[in-house]
C-alpha cells in the first residue's frame, strides 16, 4: 500500500476564498483540529502577506507538534526571510515557495524568460535551503505548462535541494486524464524525481479537483493537497474530506492510504464551516446534511433491511452516530414504524394503517414530517380512541 501525505492548506488557499478572514484565535482552533484529524502538513499561512498571517503562523508553528507546520513564500528572499521568522520556533520547519511556470503567467505577469524562470527558481530553493531542511516548491500554473519545460523546471529544483515538488492546476483548468499524464511523465521523465515527493494541488473551476487529485494519486503523487469542505480561492480547493473517503472506501482501486483519522472528518467540517461562514450545501458529498440522509420508501425499506443496499460510506466512519432516515412522501411503512418504535409508541397494525394514512395527508402539504409532528399525528388516530 503505497503512503500519501496528506498537505492541508485550509488556513491558506482555504482563508483566500472571498469574504473569509480568521483571527488568530479561530485559525489556532482549525489548526488543532486538524492535528486531530491527523494530517501530515498545515499550511498554516502566507507570513509575508500581513503582520497578522506571520503572528498566526508563527502560533501555529509553536503550538502544533503532531504535523509539520508550512507557510507559503513567493520567489523572494524578503518572502522567505518573513517565513523563517514565523517557522522557525516549528517542530521540523519547512517551506513552501511558488513561482509561476506557464507561458501565460511567464509573458503577462512575470515577463521572465523560460531560463531566467529556471535561475530564479533554483536560486530560490538554494536560498530556502540555508534555513530550512523541507522545502517545497511549487510551479504555478503548472497545468498549462508545456511538459519539456516542466521537467526541466522540476529536475532543476530537485537538484538545488527541494524535497517537494508540487505540480499546482492553479485554474483548475485540466481534465483527470490531462493532470494524471503530467504526473505519469514527471515520474518517467524528470532522472531524480526519487529524491523528492510529488505532490497534487487542485482548484474546482471545471468541478474535478478531487477527480484531478485522485488521478494524481493513481499516476504516482505521494502527497495531495486539499482544504476542508473544498473551500479557496474562487470554486475552491480540492476537498480533503472527499478524497480521503475515496482512498478509504475505494482502497482496491487505490491501493493508496493515507494516515488521517477519517472519524474526526464531520467535526472538523462543521468548524471551519462556523468558522469561515462558509456554509456546506445540504447535497455535498461526505460532510453535507443529506450525505447519509434516505428519504424514499424504496431506499429507506432497502437500507432497514441492509445498510449497505443503499449506502456505501457508513456514518460512523466520517464521525457521525447514526444515518438518518427523513421522513416525507415518499417514505414507506417500515420507516415510520421504526420511527415510532423509536418515539417509544408499539403500534398494532390497524394503528399503523390508520397512522400511515394520515401521514401521507401530511407528507403532501410539507416537506419534511419532524417527530413532533409524528407525536401529533399518533394522538390525533386511533391510538388514542
Ligand atoms: O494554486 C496554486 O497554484 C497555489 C500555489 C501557491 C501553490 O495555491
Ligand atoms: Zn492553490
Amino acid at each position: 500500500m503505497r503512503k500519501i501525505t496528506v498537505f492541508d492548506t485550509t488556513l491558506r488557499d482555504g482563508e483566500q476564498s472571498a469574504g473569509v478572514n480568521l483571527n488568530l484565535q479561530e485559525k489556532l482552533e482549525i489548526a488543532r483540529q486538524l492535528e486531530r484529524l491527523g494530517v501530515d502538513i498545515i499550511e498554516a499561512g502566507f507570513p509575508a502577506a500581513s503582520p497578522g498571517d506571520l503572528a498566526s503562523t508563527k502560533e501555529i508553528a509553536q503550538t502544533i507538534k503532531g504535523a509539520s507546520v508550512t507557510g507559503l513564500a513567493r520567489a523572494s528572499k524578503k518572502d522567505i526571510d518573513a517565513a523563517w521568522e514565523a517557522l522557525k520556533v516549528a517542530a521540523e520547519p519547512r517551506l513552501h515557495v511558488f513561482l509561476a511556470t506557464s507561458p501565460i503567467h511567464r509573458q503577462h505577469k512575470l515577463k521572465m524568460s523560460k531560463d531566467e524562470v529556471v535561475a530564479k527558481a533554483v536560486e530560490t530553493v538554494r536560498y530556502a535551503k540555508t534555513f530550512f531542511p523541507q522545502v517545497q516548491f511549487s510551479a504555478e500554473d503548472a497545468g498549462r505548462t508545456e511538459l519539456e519545460f516542466l521537467r526541466e523546471v522540476i529536475t532543476a529544483v530537485i537538484d538545488a535541494g527541494a524535497t517537494v515538488v508540487n505540480i499546482p492546476d492553479t485554474v483548475g483548468y485540466l481534465m483527470p486524464e490531462e493532470y494524471g499524464a503530467i504526473f505519469k511523465y514527471l515520474k518517467d521523465e524528470v532522472p531524480n524525481i526519487d529524491k523528492a515527493l510529488l505532490s497534487a494541488h487542485c482548484h474546482d473551476d471545471l468541478g474535478f479537483a478531487v477527480a484531478n487529485s485522485l488521478a494524481a494519486i493513481q499516476n504516482g503523487a505521494t502527497q495531495v493537497e486539499g482544504t476542508i469542505n473544498g473551500i479557496g480561492e474562487r470554486a475552491g480547493n480540492a476537498a480533503l474530506e472527499e478524497i480521503l473517503v475515496n482512498l478509504n472506501i475505494r482502497q482496491d482501486f487505490y491501493q493508496a492510504e493515507a494516515r488521517a483519522k477519517l472519524d474526526q472528518l464531520s467535526r472538523t467540517s462543521r468548524l471551519v464551516a462556523s468558522l469561515t461562514g462558509m456554509q456546506v450545501p445540504p447535497n455535498k458529498a461526505v460532510v453535507g446534511a443529506n450525505a447519509f440522509a434516505h428519504e424514499s420508501g424504496i431506499h429507506q425499506d432497502g437500507v432497514l433491511k441492509e445498510r449497505t443496499t443503499y449506502e456505501i460510506i457508513s456514518p460512523q466512519l466520517v464521525g457521525l452516530d447514526s444515518n438518518q432516515l427523513v421522513l416525507g412522501k415518499h417514505s414507506g411503512r417500515h420507516a415510520l414504524k421504526e420511527r415510532m418504535e423509536f418515539l417509544g409508541y408499539s403500534l398494532s397494525e390497524e394503528q399503523l394503517q390508520d397512522l400511515f394514512i394520515k401521514f401521507k395527508e401530511l407528507a403532501d402539504k410539507k416537506k419534511e414530517l419532524h417527530d413532533d409532528d409524528l407525536v401529533a399525528l399518533v394522538h390525533d388516530s386511533t391510538l388514542t380512541e
